[in-house]
């Protein structure tokens, strides 16, 4: 599939199918996504592989649509406010790479926030000095949901002189 294809087919994924995912294809996408643009070279993001106990914990409401796989992905506080900002941001990058790298093998993500509330910081272990960009449910998907339309690109431009 070529990139633009790529880019475009990928969808937030909420049911998957029991089938498992390897350690090394995670592992594989994992260090892909590590080409993340980061500025200093931080490669300020850290990965848990959420267990069935810290799992469990968690309650998820779905259980992350029953994925084989459950990640999160932190990302560590800079020395100034500023780079703790762009270490997220770069994070933020590291999991859209991720994301496409799966969906290129045929595996989706469900991208969820619920890790950043403190009580589920607390169950996955989070320390201070981190934050959490996204808890993953990584797996096939049983359902691919239809395309959430974009807004025409021109509203959101603007010339400059
Ligand atoms: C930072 C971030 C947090 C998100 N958190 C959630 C979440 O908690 N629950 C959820 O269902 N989707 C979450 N999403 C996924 C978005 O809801 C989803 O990307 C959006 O609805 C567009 O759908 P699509 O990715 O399939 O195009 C999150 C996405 C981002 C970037």
């Amino acid at each position: 599939m070529d990139l633009l294809k790529l880019i475009q087919s990928r969808r937030n994924i909420k049911i998957f199918k029991s089938d498992s995912v390897g350690l090394e294809k995670i592992q594989l996408w994992l260090q892909t996504a590590a080409m993340a643009p980061n500025h200093r070279m931080t490669e300020p993001w850290e990965i848990y592989i959420v267990g069935p106990d810290t799992r469990a914990k968690l309650n998820h409401k779905t259980n992350f649509g029953n994925a084989p796989v459950v990640l999160a992905v932190l990302s560590k506080h800079g020395t100034t406010d500023i780079e703790t900002e762009e270490n997220a941001l770069a994070t933020a990058c590291f999991v859209q790479n991720f994301n496409l790298a799966a969906w290129s093998e045929g595996v989706g993500t469900f991208w969820s926030s619920m890790g950043g509330n403190p009580k589920n910081r607390q169950i996955l272990g989070v320390p201070d000095d981190y934050e959490v960009i996204g808890v993953l449910g990584v797996g096939y998907p049983d359902v691919i949901p239809d395309p959430k339309p974009r807004t025409p690109i021109q509203n959101k431009m603007k010339q400059l002189s």
